[in-house]
């Protein structure tokens, strides 16, 4: 973090602030398995799920959960890639139609692009999140209904984009199949069994997570199964190990020499003090193309929040070079100062060319350019300089470093909620649009309700309504 507007002075009085926020107490309490999530009174156990006996992380019943999940996911996916769980045709299966929205997606979505050298050759994952009936329609074209197993990531198993495509899954799969054994496709990851179980997915295909496990905060849960799937178990325990390892750093490590602290605090900095609102993640990866989506669901949901000293900047990226033909000039020259993380590997697993050397050139470039700046009369060429950016480098980007990478963030959004005085772990702010959405749905449709709209709504309402008729 070197390039920083942060002198040892700095550092000596951002760790002061940490100190007087009690991170240190707050992270005890978060081991404890205390109910820091305090809107909703549960905990927030995530190390738990990556965690060994004896780790004491949480009670023993959190980590004898997460160990006897571990073990069936693990059963589950090895029995699907060698085929002994078969289709109800008997053909074993070779593609997994994921179907998850925000915190049940992203994470798996990111990794699955991140471990694509390490996916299993003979087993295609794909996902749908997004409530647009093209994207369904795409994640199961092509696909043969009797080598497909659809997987319904929802913690609550009540997210209306969620069950709307589960909905249309179930239906293509029972078209092809026939309603009952349409279910022995369906395998489901949430804390309602019962409501898993409802939809018809059985309880032998079915994962737990608690109410313990943060959306955005799931990964390493059986949120990864689609993971699992794509990767293999092994992997996926290679990607926990990680995770488990920044997690004993973190739990650990002085926080002068804290790596989620210290970088929690130099985006404090360059957030709360310096009032730069918004930071880029540019990973010189295209591996890591989605990180920087998942890193603005956890960073923006968990720390997005008016209740405290400060809140999350808005988090944005793309994958370097992409992001230096795309918006670099603004964070070179715009009125505005954007402060960056870089994040690259130091080895690639293509050696062929030198592709990679070039990503590091220009990864290092950008950095040493947004500081340094160049002085020139000409306006339109001068660089103001002292422009804020880290560096994080991985060895390579693999299962484990994506679990350390992964918990560095993780822990990194919690230490920055404890010190702005909001809590990461709920998100009543996408509340409100919900409800309004289940109100305007009927009205769509033509019925109308007690829902009072104002004149703007109605108006977009109306137009819409009568677009639909004429097109019908
Ligand atoms: O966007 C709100 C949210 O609750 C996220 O926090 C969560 O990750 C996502 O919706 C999906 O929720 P679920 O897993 O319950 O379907």
């Amino acid at each position: 973090y070197s390039k920083n507007r942060i002198a040892p002075a700095t550092m000596k009085l951002l760790l002061a602030l940490a100190g007087e926020a009690d991170v240190v107490g707050w992270r005890r309490r978060m081991v404890a398995g205390e109910p820091i999530n305090e809107s909703e009174g549960r905990a927030a156990l995530h190390m738990a799920l990556r965690a060994k006996k004896g780790d004491g992380v949480g009670g023993k019943d959190s980590l004898a959960r997460a160990l006897r999940e571990r073990a069936r996911l693990k059963r589950f996916v090895d029995d699907v890639h060698m085929g002994k769980r078969k289709g109800t045709t008997g053909k074993p299966f070779r593609t997994a139609v994921a179907i998850g929205i925000g915190g049940s997606y992203l994470g798996p979505a990111m990794a699955v692009e991140a471990l694509h050298p390490h996916r299993r050759a003979e087993f295609e994952v794909r996902f749908a999140a997004n409530v647009d009936g093209a994207v369904i329609r795409r994640a199961l074209s092509g696909l043969d209904p009797e080598t497909t197993l659809v997987v319904v990531a929802s913690k609550t198993f009540t997210t209306e984009e969620t069950m709307a495509n589960a909905r249309a899954a179930r239906q293509w799969l029972a078209g092809a199949l026939g309603d009952r054994e349409a279910l022995t496709h369906v395998a489901a990851v949430t804390a309602d069994a019962g409501a898993a179980d409802r939809f018809g997915a059985a309880c032998d295909n079915t994962f737990l997570v608690w109410d313990w496990v943060g959306g955005r905060f799931s990964l390493t849960s059986a949120m990864g199964l689609p993971l699992a799937l794509a990767v293999g178990a092994d992997n996926f325990e290679a990607l926990l190990s990680g995770a488990r390892d920044m997690d004993r750093h973190f739990l650990s490590a002085p926080l002068a020499k804290n790596m989620p602290v210290v970088l929690a605090l130099v985006d404090i900095w360059n957030a709360s003090f310096l009032g730069f609102r918004a930071r880029a993640v540019v990973p010189y990866d295209e591996g890591l193309a989605k990180l920087p989506a998942f890193l603005r669901q956890l960073e923006m949901e968990s720390n997005g929040k008016p209740q405290g000293r400060g809140s999350a900047p808005v988090v944005f990226g793309e994958p370097g070079t992409n992001a230096q033909h795309a918006f670099f000039q603004a964070l070179h020259q715009g009125p505005d100062v954007i402060p960056c993380d870089f994040i690259a590997a130091s080895e690639s697993p293509i050696t062929t060319g030198d592709h990679h050397r070039r990503l590091l050139a220009n990864m290092l470039a950008q950095a040493e350019a947004l500081m340094r700046g160049r002085p020139a009369t000409d306006k339109a060429r001068a660089f103001p300089g002292n422009r804020p950016s880290n560096v994080i480098l991985l060895d390579r980007l693999d299962p484990f470093s994506l679990g350390q990478l992964v918990a560095l963030y993780e822990h990194k959004t919690f230490i920055e909620g404890v010190v702005w005085g909001v809590n990461p772990f709920d998100q009543w702010g996408v509340e409100l649009g919900k409800e309004l959405a289940t109100a305007i749905l009927p009205a769509l449709k033509g019925k109308t309700g007690k829902a009072r709209h104002d004149s703007s709504t109605a108006g977009l309402i109306r137009r819409l309504r009568t677009k639909k008729k004429k097109n019908r």
